[in-house]
Order: C-alpha cells, then sequence, then structure tokens
C-alpha cells in the first residue's frame, strides 16, 4: 500500500488593506509603469496596526478546514511556514493551534522564506508517509510589511501580506502518477549565497531588521534554479512537461514566472498567477494561488499541479502534486 498526502481542504485569507503602486509615489522616487513593467505588481494588502502573521493563518486555516468539511478536533499537526512571526518564539504555529482552539496534536514553524511553503509540504507530508500524522495543515503566512524599509525603492515595493493553507490527509494510492496527492519533491539550499536577500536584523541584533536584496543577482538564480528543481521533481516522479496541468510558481515577480515556465516549456495559459494583486507575500504565496486558482475554477480534482519557489538562503525546490 502507499500512502499519499491529499490536499482535502484549502483557503486563503488577504488583508482588508489594499495598496496600489501608485502609493509608493509618495513614499519613494518610483512609478506605478516602473513596478508594473519590472515585476508585474499592480496591488498589494498590507495587514492593519496590531494585526499578526498568526491572524492571518488562523483566518486561513479556518478557511481551508471549512472548505474540507473539517473541524480542529481533525488535525494532528499545524506547519506554519513564516519568516515573520508574531515573536522570536512561541512559534505562530502553536498561538494558529491556541487560536482554533485545539489542545491536542502538536504544532511547530518553518523557516525557509519564499521557499518556506514548499519545504513545509514536503515535511508535512513527509509526517504522514511515515505515519507520525493522518491529517496536517499547511500554512503559509507573512506580514512582510513590518520588514520593509520604507526608503529602499528597489524592495518596499515588492512584497505583501496574506496567508493561504491548506489540509492534507493520508490516504491510500496505487503508487502511480494517477493517485491524487503528493507524487514528489525536491529540495536545495546554498548557504554561500545568504548575502544576496537577508534581513539584517534578529536576536543578534536586538531588531527585527529590513530586507536587503541584490535583486539582479536573485533574479538570475531563480531563472536559473526554478526550472531546474521542477524538472527535477517531475523527473523523480517519472512525469515531464507534457503532463503539467498547473504550474503554481512562488509569486515574486512576472518576468521570473514567464522565463521559468518558458524553460519549463509550458505556455503562461497553463500557468497561476496572482502576483499582479498581492505582490510577494514570501511562503504565503503559493497557498494563496493554489486557494485562488480553485475558487477561479482552474484548478480541478485530478490535475497535475506543479508549484517551485525560491527565496532567502538561497533555498529553493519543487512539489509536484496531483490535486
Ligand atoms: N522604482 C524606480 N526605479 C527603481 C526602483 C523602483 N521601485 N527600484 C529600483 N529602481 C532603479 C534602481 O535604482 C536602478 O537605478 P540606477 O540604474 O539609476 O542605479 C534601476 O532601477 C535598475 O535597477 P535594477 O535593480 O538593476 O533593476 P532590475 O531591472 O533588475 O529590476 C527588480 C529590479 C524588479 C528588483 C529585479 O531585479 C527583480 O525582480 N529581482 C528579483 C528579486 C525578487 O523578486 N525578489 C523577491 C524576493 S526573492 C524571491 O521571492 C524570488
Amino acid at each position: 500500500m502507499t500512502v499519499r498526502s491529499v490536499v482535502c481542504g484549502v483557503g486563503h485569507y488577504l488583508p482588508e488593506r489594499v495598496v496600489p503602486n501608485a502609493e509608493f509615489e509618495a513614499i519613494v522616487e518610483t512609478s506605478d509603469e516602473w513596478i508594473r513593467s519590472r515585476t508585474g505588481i499592480e496591488t498589494r494588502h498590507f495587514a492593519a496596526e496590531g494585526q499578526t502573521t498568526s491572524d492571518l493563518a488562523i483566518r486561513a486555516a479556518q478557511a481551508a478546514l471549512d472548505a474540507g468539511g473539517f473541524t480542529p478536533a481533525d488535525i494532528d499537526a499545524v506547519v506554519v511556514a513564516t519568516s515573520t512571526p508574531d515573536l522570536t518564539f512561541p512559534s505562530t504555529a502553536t498561538m494558529v493551534q491556541a487560536g482554533l482552539g485545539m489542545a491536542q496534536g502538536f504544532a511547530f514553524d518553518l523557516q525557509a522564506v519564499c521557499a518556506g511553503f514548499v519545504y513545509a509540504l514536503t515535511t508535512a507530508d513527509a509526517l504522514i508517509v511515515a505515519g507520525r500524522a493522518r491529517r496536517v495543515l499547511v500554512i503559509g503566512a507573512e506580514t512582510f510589511s513590518r520588514l520593509l524599509d520604507w526608503n529602499d525603492r528597489a524592495t518596499c515595493v515588492l512584497f505583501g501580506d496574506g496567508a493561504g493553507a491548506l489540509v492534507l490527509e493520508a490516504q491510500e494510492g496505487t503508487g502511480t502518477t494517477a493517485d491524487r496527492g503528493i507524487l514528489s519533491a525536491d529540495l536545495h539550499s546554498d548557504g554561500r549565497f545568504r548575502d544576496i536577500l537577508y534581513a539584517d536584523g534578529g536576536p543578534s541584533t536586538g531588531e527585527t531588521g529590513h530586507v536587503r536584496m541584490h535583486g539582479r543577482e536573485v533574479f538570475r538564480h531563480a531563472v536559473e534554479k526554478l526550472a531546474q528543481t521542477a524538472h527535477t521533481a517531475l523527473e523523480q516522479a517519472g512525469l515531464g512537461p507534457q503532463d503539467i496541468d498547473w504550474i503554481v510558481p512562488h509569486q515574486a515577480n512576472l518576468r521570473i514566472i514567464a522565463a521559468t515556465a518558458q524553460r519549463m516549456q509550458v505556455p503562461m495559459e497553463r500557468v497561476i498567477l496572482t502576483v499582479a494583486e498581492h505582490g510577494n507575500t514570501s511562503a504565503a504565496s503559493i497557498p494563496l494561488a493554489l486557494s485562488i486558482g480553485v475558487a477561479r475554477g482552474q484548478i480541478r480534482p485530478g490535475d497535475l499541479v506543479v508549484t517551485e519557489a525560491i527565496g532567502g538562503g538561497l533555498a529553493w525546490g519543487s512539489v509536484v502534486l496531483r490535486w
């Protein structure tokens, strides 16, 4: 018997405040035209004052539970991918656990920046396949607006806040690629590149810090590494580009997404895009895009979905799953 981790519920939450590119024209030397043409971003959501990452995560988790017909009592584990936890500790995941009214199971955070959700999916799948948990809430949630330097036009226009969540459930599969659930995964990191994208704060500095980035370098690595990791994950499953129904990429930049799709030989009609409305929500971007792809009627049960992401570390990876 093959155990598969199958998506049985998906949901998301976006803070109410929508911030169009034009708002940045009053803060830094930039323009709506520059931001649109270089990144594809038109608007992003920013959390309200006092609204934390766990607040967003709880709303997304509740939506995913409702979509799957579950209650918090059905969940064995909560994994939150985030680089913007409410506090240094305890984990945002335990705050979500408490917020949902869960007194059972275990909860922990996972930090792989923009690749966090791909890492979290892979970790949750390993817990399920090893028999450590039967149902796992996998959440990507961020309030990146709190890490932005409002004097740095090259970074402050790129990011947004939000959360997305999935319920993964152990189900019996046949061991073939016709099974629903996670079929393969490919993860990488290379700390030699830690200086091209990082936040210059943390417990060692006494401050939260701000995002620092060498945009061109990140761009170059992203285009090269994303297609490669997606290819490896597909190959591991015994599948190829022709089998893909949807690429659900990390939504950092439309030009990175398009260049990766081209390298993967997949037309843009088969790519889920939310970057225009959300900007880069780091670990939240893939579950947000999955949830919106389902809500739009694009992703349907049985579809082959390839997710791919890269971020600070560098850390990158890809998960192939049948919806
Ligand atoms: N408005 C106007 N001008 C700007 C802005 C802005 N918001 N930001 C930068 N510029 C200027 C720069 O100052 C520079 O001016 P200069 O030539 O006078 O020095 C000029 O634009 C070109 O700057 P570059 O950084 O070379 O511009 P580039 O075309 O590379 O675009 C961008 C910048 C959009 C950040 C791009 O490098 C990129 O998308 N990189 C990927 C980074 C990314 O997406 N990071 C997100 C986190 S990682 C991830 O999720 C993958």
